[in-house]
């Protein structure tokens, strides 16, 4: 099929580069000239394991190209995905200039083309968007004279770092739309990564909308709910480990997504528990669940900072934290609302100085805070005459350094674990004080 993806961000570069992969002919557009010249050279943007490989291969082979033309490239193409960005406003509203902009430019564009039968030409809001969205997007069409083109709604559930494999093994496709013909060009378009057992469903695109919405309000409520235990179990003396496990064997309930941590973050979460709260208010529903899951995060930001505080007595001046992580989870370069941020301002104000590391996500952290931050290129570089080590993200080689290395780098074997990566019985037998999250006791 001819595909137009309009926004070559995460979620339109990931979406238009699998499609591409599956053997469709597919064209993104962006209005960002260097973007599309540095695509069209090879370079992608962003950080996305596999993510290089598959734009160069497709891009090589003819079946993935870049450019600004709009007009041009929705003119020639069958279905057109909406994948710009729907930013957070002031008010905690989904922010949607660009998704108005893109449906009139879409309209304009497709004015003068004779329509054709049902689903002949979709135009599939990809981005997350309040429900209503669809129907304001098919109003501006028809207010351009393209009325009798299709709109669905298709949200995405990728997550960062693992896009690809998201995309081509979904557990669920969702599509929203008003008639059935256009389910069906939908089915054969995902078909290739459907198989037998990926189900796919069929709705309307406010229920398609809401779903998004939905699905990533009880992921924040699961993280939320964890936290708020695993701090409970500090205080009480229980390991959140073995309460997680212990809930987790119950079917009902699942192991997934109940890792406690230092609070969530990223460039979806966040948002879009704002957003749903702003949905919920704009129709007179305070979403009571939806504020506390918020409020409990942003203090769960704050909780390797007060255990910090805690051990040396609300003096850090002078000290040195080694920080590994930077990026709001592993597997990517995004620092969006990323919990190191919150630690390192604190510790920054409080006169402390600070060696970090991350894998990916140092040039990021390095164009907010310039010098006042030393970075390493390695894990043990950083922990280099630190008075101790503060664990963010759990990236992979994080997970078993050379402890007893690390105690000569260190003035004092001491680590806060922001992740619970370290068993808390062995740290103890190798000498550390160790702080983690939820583990039944302050320090071990
Ligand atoms: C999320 C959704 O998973 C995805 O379906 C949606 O499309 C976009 O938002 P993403 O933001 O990439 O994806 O990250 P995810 O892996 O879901 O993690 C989000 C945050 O939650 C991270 O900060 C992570 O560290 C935190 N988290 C996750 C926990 O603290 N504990 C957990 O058990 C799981």
């Amino acid at each position: 099929m001819k595909i137009a993806v309009i926004g070559t961000g995460y979620v339109g570069l990931v979406t238009g580069t699998c499609l591409a992969e599956s053997g469709n002919d597919v064209v993104c557009v962006d209005n960002n000239a260097q973007k599309v010249a540095t695509l069209n050279a090879g370079g992608i943007p962003i950080y996305e394991p596999g993510l290089e490989e598959l734009v160069k291969k497709n891009h090589r082979d003819g079946r993935l190209t870049f450019t600004t033309d709009l007009a041009k490239a929705v003119r020639a193409a069958r279905i057109v995905f909406i994948a710009v960005g729907t930013p957070q406003s002031d008010e905690g509203d989904a922010d949607l200039t660009a998704v108005w902009a893109v449906s009139n430019a879409i309209g304009d564009a497709l004015r003068d083309v004779p329509p054709g039968p049902p689903g002949s030409r979709i135009v599939i809001v990809k981005s997350t968007v309040p429900v209503g969205t669809n129907r304001g997007v098919a109003e501006r069409l028809n207010a351009k004279g393209a009325g009798h083109v299709d709109t669905a709604s298709n949200p995405e559930f990728l997550k960062e770092g693992a896009a690809i494999n998201d995309f081509m093994k979904p557990d669920r496709v969702v599509v929203g739309v008003r008639r059935p013909e256009v389910a069906e060009v939908l089915r054969e378009l995902y078909n290739p990564f459907l198989r037998t057992e990926r189900p796919f469903i069929v709705m309307s695109p406010e229920s398609s909308e809401m779903t998004k919405y939905a699905a990533n309000a009880m992921l924040a409520t699961k993280i939320s709910f964890i936290n708020e235990m695993a701090n409970l179990c500090d205080r009480v003396g229980a390991d959140i480990n073995d309460v997680r496990k212990g809930m987790g064997h119950d079917q009902r309930i699942g192991f997934q997504f109940l890792f406690p941590g230092p609070g969530y973050g990223g460039s979806c979460f966040p948002k879009d528990v704002q957003a749903i709260i702003a949905m919920g208010r704009h129709t007179n529903l305070p979403l009571k669940l939806m504020e506390s899951v918020d409020l409990v995060n942003d203090d769960q930001k704050q909780v390797l900072g007060q255990k910090i505080r805690f051990h040396f007595q609300n003096d850090v001046k002078g000290k040195t934290f080694a920080i590994w992580g930077l990026a709001f989870k592993p597997q990517t370069d995004d620092i969006r609302e990323a919990p190191a941020l919150v630690l390192i301002d604190e510790l920054l104000a409080a006169g402390a100085k600070l060696r970090v590391h991350d894998p990916e996500a140092t040039a990021n952290v390095r164009a907010i805070y310039g010098d006042k931050l030393t970075y390493c290129d390695g894990p043990y570089g950083a922990v280099e005459g630190a008075d101790a080590l503060v664990i963010v993200t759990e990236w992979k080689t994080f997970q078993n350094p050379d402890f007893e290395m690390m105690k000569k780098l260190l003035t004092t074997p001491l680590i806060f674990d922001g992740r619970n990566i370290y068993d808390t019985k062995v740290m103890q037998n190798l000498g550390y004080t160790y702080y983690a999250i939820g583990r039944g006791k302050k320090a071990y």
